[in-house]
């Protein structure tokens, strides 16, 4: 049996903000002394038999920290299948823990605490996990996992996410209930009202170059009377 499964839930795999999440968390729960295997769900769902090989690893996992972004104030679709899979095998899962971290675009983790969370607490309810706790990290694109940055690679932009992983990894290590915690990855500076709107005006525009590129009439007003 492994004591802690991390599946990283990224559509984007690889290079990814919740790969280097993961990757922080795996070493430092090794330095605690547990074992760790870390899984892809995209490169599992890709075939039957690596499908079934995930869900052994899960079957044969004391705790699950799955880690993902959030798509549309939800889980990405490969999460979603792989949450029907879990449940469709009606594991025994008592004593099991579930905890997710859940990565957002916008900087405010409400959006992540609102929706997502509720239904994987739903979830691992449901299957018979006990809630180990959450984390929902705001602003996950700064970590920069897309161009394949780790965590300690970014400095400072990163100790924020770094210091709760170790509370994590503490928690996993110790048996102990993590609580359910939210937090904006970036320097509070840049939530400041001037920076905040300079920040807000650029991506406006950047949204909206981006929209015209590819042939959307950005001020339509189709239904204005
Ligand atoms: C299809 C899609 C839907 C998204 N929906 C949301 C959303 O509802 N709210 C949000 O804050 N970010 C949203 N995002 C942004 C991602 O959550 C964000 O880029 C995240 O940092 C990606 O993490 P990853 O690198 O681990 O995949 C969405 C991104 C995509 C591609």
């Amino acid at each position: 049996m492994t004591d802690t499964l991390i599946l990283v839930g990224s559509p984007r795999g690889k290079k990814s903000s919740s790969t280097s999440l993961g990757n922080h968390l795996k070493s430092l729960l090794q330095d605690r002394g547990l074992e760790v295997e870390m899984l892809w769900i995209k490169l599992q769902l890709v075939t039957e038999e690596k499908t079934s090989l995930m869900l052994e690893a899960i079957s044969d996992a004391e705790a699950v920290i799955m880690i993902a972004p959030l798509y549309d104030d939800c889980q990405p679709y490969i999460v979603t299948k792989t949450m029907e899979l879990i449940a469709a095998q009606e594991l025994d899962v008592k004593k099991r823990r579930f905890l997710p971290i859940i990565n957002c675009g916008f900087p405010e983790s409400s959006h992540i605490t609102a929706v997502a969370i509720p239904i994987y607490k739903k979830f691992a309810s449901k299957i018979g996990y006990d809630w180990a706790g959450s984390l929902a990290l705001g602003g996950g694109e700064m970590l920069q996992g897309r161009y394949g940055k780790q965590l300690d690679d970014i400095g400072g932009l990163g100790d924020k996410a770094r210091r709760e992983l170790e509370k994590i990894a503490d928690v996993l290590a110790g048996g102990i209930v993590y609580s359910d915690e939210a937090l904006v990855v970036m320097p509070d500076i840049f939530l400041k009202p001037i920076l905040a709107d300079l920040i807000r005006w650029m991506n406006n525009r950047m949204w909206r170059s981006q929209a015209e590129k590819h042939g959307a009439a950005v001020d339509a007003r189709p239904y204005a009377p």
